[in-house]
């Protein structure tokens, strides 16, 4: 997939964050991407910000919950009819809820699984025939938090390690087919995750728009390679002293 011109990218949780960033560094190469979003009204605000990017018809929204899969099988075909077809597809869609074992709820337990970990699976059933169809690339957002448990964690690290396997066992499965797949593992980046608001005290952190030119790297490598698990880290944590 050397040549980004004339392909399409699907994005989930493309409304702010690293989806943001990704689907912007995609638009300036030249990509058209389609989005989702959960609300409405975020999916049309982000569709107003990205079209600075691009031509009006390169870039649409759609409004789907990843954890619901005829939400998101909808918004899939809705994509396809819209662009053509897919060729890249970014799972990236996911929320963090944080608190010992014992006090998480079923809630937030459920709502993490269902939105890290299945919303990563339906992503791909809904779009293997279109990826496999264009020998395409699939890319998962995983995290640090994939490899490294920590307090607190328990439903996070679990979507995560989950999502971690899912892609690299599925890779094998579909790289036969010339399908490309990659799982991103990012520590601290600065975005809205688990209502934070960025701002200058995140100088240190990964910021959206790299995680977006590491996309934009991995799909320009030469089609007979493929990294297909990388852990990416701020330099320095805090930054330098
Ligand atoms: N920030 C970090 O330090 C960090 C580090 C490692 C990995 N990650 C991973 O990076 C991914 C993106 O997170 P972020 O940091 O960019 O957070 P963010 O700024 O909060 O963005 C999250 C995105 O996911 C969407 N989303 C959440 N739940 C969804 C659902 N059920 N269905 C569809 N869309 C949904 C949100 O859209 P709406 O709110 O508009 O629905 C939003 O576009 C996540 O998988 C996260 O685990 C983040």
């Amino acid at each position: 997939m050397i040549h980004l011109t004339q392909k399409t990218a699907f994005i989930t949780g493309g409304t702010k964050g690293i989806g943001f960033g990704i689907a912007q560094a995609l638009l300036s190469q030249g990509v058209s991407v389609a989005f989702t979003g959960r609300h409405k009204a975020g999916v049309a605000q982000a569709q107003e910000l990205l079209k600075h990017h691009c031509h009006d018809s390169d870039v649409k929204g759609y409004t789907a919950d990843v954890g619901v899969f005829d939400d998101l099988d909808r918004a899939a075909r809705s994509a396809v009819k819209d662009f053509g077809g897919i060729d890249l597809v970014i799972a990236n869609a996911g929320v963090g809820h944080f608190a010992p074992v014992h006090e998480l709820s079923l809630d937030q337990w459920h709502e993490t699984i269902n939105t890290n970990l299945t919303g990563v699976f339906y992503t791909l059933k809904v779009l293997a025939q279109q990826l496999i169809q264009h020998r395409g690339y699939f890319i998962s957002i995983s995290s640090l938090a994939g490899t490294n448990f920590f307090g607190s964690g328990s439903a996070y690290n679990a979507s995560k390690f989950g999502v971690t396997g899912f892609t690299q066992a599925a890779m094998l499965d579909l790289r036969q087919f010339g399908v490309k797949m990659t799982t991103i593992m990012p520590g601290s980046v600065a975005t809205y995750f688990n209502n934070h608001t960025p701002d200058d005290s995140d100088f240190w952190k990964i910021q959206q728009e790299d995680i977006g030119q590491m996309v934009v790297d991995l799909i320009k490598m030469p089609p007979r390679t493929l990294p297909s698990k990388i852990e990416v880290r701020p330099t320095v944590p805090g930054g330098l002293k």
